[in-house]
């Protein structure tokens, strides 16, 4: 079958262990099973795996990709839930110490076939195209658990969304504005403020500028280039979910003192359960969300839409179809 794969890593040239051709159909163990692939999407974490980050050199070659839609052997159309628990887990799967996530451990999305548990399916609601239902599994997933279970949010809250254009960001903006929510984002470029404001936002800001007033929740990915301001602006009593640190997790300053003193609540969040995954399919068919696609191209060309995440240059999912 045709995959997107990592054959080898280097931190500094990723690109040059992706191979984009044909590769093994993947094994099926007991109690999983097939999905034929419509349309899949690319993370950060696939970048990250072709860096050597997070999949040990040892597992390779490994089929990449996190997210995918596509049709079962009875001709269901389904989401794929990313998170694979161990045998026997039951309840929140991304609270399961072993669990890993498609493509860590087991062949992932970016293939024309890809096995997963049975249980880890979620029909793909009606009204929801494949390209778009294939955004959901992990960046918005993501976006969805920290701003709606972990942020713990209302309608009229202000939240601060840290790097406006990362696919976590942009999905945060879309589902809390849906959601009566005020949005505030960061960018470093003006231009990307601008279109997190297109797509609902409230107001733009400059990265490290001070805001006109403090927030309830503040959603950080970007990390220790932007910690302090996260934790500076938000208002005694209020929440910082953290679900990443693309510019480093070692910030000049960790705020301990603010942090108590200000009785603020800091928040992990990893992921989100296979019920948060059917509940967001839900609220963006409902609300009618279209979530923004940078770019959508077949996946024998997979290694363009790699480049330009690598480049930087990706504002929302980039789509592979199949
Ligand atoms: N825990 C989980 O389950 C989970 C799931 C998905 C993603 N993640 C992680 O979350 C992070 C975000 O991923 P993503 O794909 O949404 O976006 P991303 O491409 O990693 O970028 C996010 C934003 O970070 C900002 N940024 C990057 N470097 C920066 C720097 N040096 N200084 C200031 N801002 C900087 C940029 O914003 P501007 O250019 O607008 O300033 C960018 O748009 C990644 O580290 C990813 O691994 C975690």
């Amino acid at each position: 079958m045709l995959a997107a794969s990592a054959q080898s890593q280097s931190a500094d040239d990723p690109l040059s262990g992706l191979v984009v051709g044909d590769h093994a159909d993947p094994e099926v163990p007991k109690g999983w099973t097939t999905v034929r692939v419509r349309a899949a999407a690319l993370n950060h974490h696939d970048v990250w795996s072709l860096r050597g980050v997070g999949l040990p050199a040892d597992r390779l070659p490994m089929v990449l990709g996190c997210d995918a839609a596509g049709v079962t052997d009875d001709g269901e159309e389904v989401i794929v839930h990313a998170v694979i628990a161990s045998p026997g887990w039951t309840g929140d799967e991304t609270l399961d110490p072993r669990r890993s996530l498609l493509s860590e451990v087991h062949d992932g999305t970016l293939a024309e076939v890809v096995a997963v548990p049975k249980g880890n399916l979620v029909l793909k609601p009606e009204g929801l195209s494949f390209e778009h239902a294939a955004c959901l599994p992990t960046a918005w997933l993501t976006a969805y658990r920290m701003l709606f279970t972990n942020a713990g949010v209302r309608p009229g809250d202000t939240v601060l969304v840290q790097g406006a254009a990362g696919g976590v960001a942009t999905a945060a903006v879309q589902l809390g504005s849906a959601a009566g929510v005020r949005m505030w984002v960061t960018s470093r470029e003006a231009a990307k403020g601008e279109q997190a404001v297109a797509l609902g936002a409230d107001r733009a800001f400059g990265s490290g500028e001070r805001l006109p007033e403090r927030v309830d929740a503040v959603l950080e990915t970007v990390g220790a280039a932007t910690w302090s301001h996260s934790i500076n602006s938000l208002r005694p009593g209020g929440t910082v979910v953290i679900s990443g640190a693309t510019s480093g997790d070692n910030p000049d300053k960790a705020e301990l003192t603010k942090v108590f003193f200000k009785q603020l609540r800091v928040i992990g969040s990893t992921m989100g359960s296979r019920t948060e995954l059917e509940s967001l399919a839900r609220f963006v068919v409902t609300s009618g969300i279209e979530p923004v696609v940078d770019s959508t191209m077949p996946l024998a060309d997979a290694r363009d839409g790699f480049a330009r995440m690598v480049e930087g240059q990706v504002a929302g999912k980039v789509v592979f179809t199949v």
